[in-house]
């Protein structure tokens, strides 16, 4: 079976999504090895551990470089051979050593409409510009920070009445649909980066992705 390793910092409820997937009768195409997280108390080790799958906290503060830690990463990542690691909701600045060496088989979910609002603090933003729409990205990871191949969007309608915690909530339902279906459509074999152009199918994708 096709291998995954998911990369957490917090609540892991897209790890949730995705553990949910894999236990339909769909499955998620590949199964989970394990999930790392660089913060001990992440509710998303719990989340994992109740699913069986192997857990490690890799804490930066044992590390005196971004260099030195991503290379523990890279050690503790190679030992699972995986096929495909998942960045989900891993709040780090990768380096370009970790990212050059899973390039094409590193994916990112990023809460906001790409190019839109790289970064933290998304939804505020969104709020803050008086935007009507808002929405997640999901793309291949290149050392541009947040800023890699497009794979697909989803859009969300900003209302009167949202704020930052209505509207991350809106987001986030569309978050645990689209990652569990894009990382299924990856360990089919569907989805591939070829050189920097992701192809669906063997059709190059839009630059905005699938929408
Ligand atoms: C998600 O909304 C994800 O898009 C975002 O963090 C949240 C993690 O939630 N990622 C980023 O902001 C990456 N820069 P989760 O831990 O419940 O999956």
């Amino acid at each position: 079976a096709r291998r995954v390793v998911v990369l957490i910092s917090g609540s892991g409820s897209n790890l949730q999504a995705l553990i949910d997937a894999q236990q339909t009768e769909e499955g998620l195409g590949g199964e989970i090895c394990a999930v790392i997280s660089d913060q001990p108390d992440a509710y998303g080790l719990e989340r994992a551990k109740q699913a069986g799958i192997s857990t490690l906290c890799i804490s930066p503060k044992n590390f005196s470089s971004r260099e030195d830690y991503d290379q523990q990463l890279i050690r503790e990542i190679d030992q699972f051979q995986p096929d495909l690691i998942l960045l989900a909701g891993f709040m780090r600045i990768l380096s370009s050593a970790f990212v050059l060496r899973y390039f094409g088989r590193l994916l990112n979910i990023h809460p906001s409409l790409l190019p839109k609002y790289k970064g933290l603090h998304t939804h505020r933003r969104a709020l803050e510009a008086g935007d009507n729409e808002h929405g997640v990205s999901i793309h291949f990871v290149t050392e541009e920070l947040d800023g890699g191949p497009l794979i697909v969007q989803a859009k969300v309608p900003i209302d009167l009445e949202d704020d930052e915690s209505s509207l991350a909530r809106k987001v986030q339902v569309q978050e645990h649909l689209l990652y569990p279906l894009v990382t299924r459509w990856f360990l089919q074999g569907r989805l591939q980066l070829k050189g920097n152009q992701p192809e669906f199918d063997g059709h190059p994708l839009p630059q905005q992705g699938l929408l």
